[in-house]
């Protein structure tokens, strides 16, 4: 009798280290997952909507606070490593690429007397820091099938700088 006992009192014991086991490990999870999944229901598209909004703002003030510190003449000069193909002048001069005086705030593929890659004229998207910070980066990733042939600048400061460059240019 006393056998079965303590055979029925280790099983309930077992039971209960794995329910221990099981509530530890849940919570682990929970604070692994992201806050955002963790609330909202992804079957509602309005929270889904709200999330994706939100997200969106955080990374655009992420490009705002960037923006905070910059040098336009240290653009001028990172911007001599573009000129070999690009005209900054108001003269609007074509070379082996399109002039960019006053690039920031223009569509892409705008200038009319140069011969643009079918992948720059489908982009159909305004320069601005977003599309620009990102195109700099790495053209070819960016805006696919592009005849840009530009390594594309890592630092972030530098395409920061470059671009203050850019917008002074009108
Ligand atoms: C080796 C030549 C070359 C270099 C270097 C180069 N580009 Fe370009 N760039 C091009 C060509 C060619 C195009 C046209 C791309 C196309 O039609 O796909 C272009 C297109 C662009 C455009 C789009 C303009 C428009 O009218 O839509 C921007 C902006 C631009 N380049 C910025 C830069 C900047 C800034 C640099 C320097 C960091 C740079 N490029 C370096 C050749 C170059």
């Amino acid at each position: 009798m006393n056998k079965y006992f303590l055979s029925i009192i280790s099983i309930l014991l077992l039971f209960q280290s794995f329910k221990v086991f099981d509530e530890i490990f849940y919570h682990e999870e929970e604070a692994k997952g992201s806050k955002i999944f963790a609330e909202v229901d992804d079957t509602d598209p309005d929270l889904t909507e709200d999330v994706n909004e939100k997200v969106e703002v955080a990374e655009k003030l992420d490009l705002d606070s960037l923006f905070v510190n910059f040098d336009v003449k240290k653009g001028e000069k990172i911007a001599k490593q573009c000129s070999a193909c690009h005209d900054f002048s108001v003269n609007l001069k074509v070379k082996i690429g399109p002039p960019l005086w006053g690039v920031v705030g223009r569509k892409a593929a705008a200038i009319s007397d140069y011969k643009y890659s079918d992948a720059l004229v489908n982009f159909k998207k305004d320069w601005n820091r977003e599309t620009l910070f990102s195109f700099l980066e790495n053209p070819k990733n960016y805006v696919k099938g592009t005849k840009m042939i530009y390594k594309g600048l890592k630092k972030n400061s530098d395409r920061v700088n470059l671009i203050s460059y850019l917008e002074s240019l009108k």
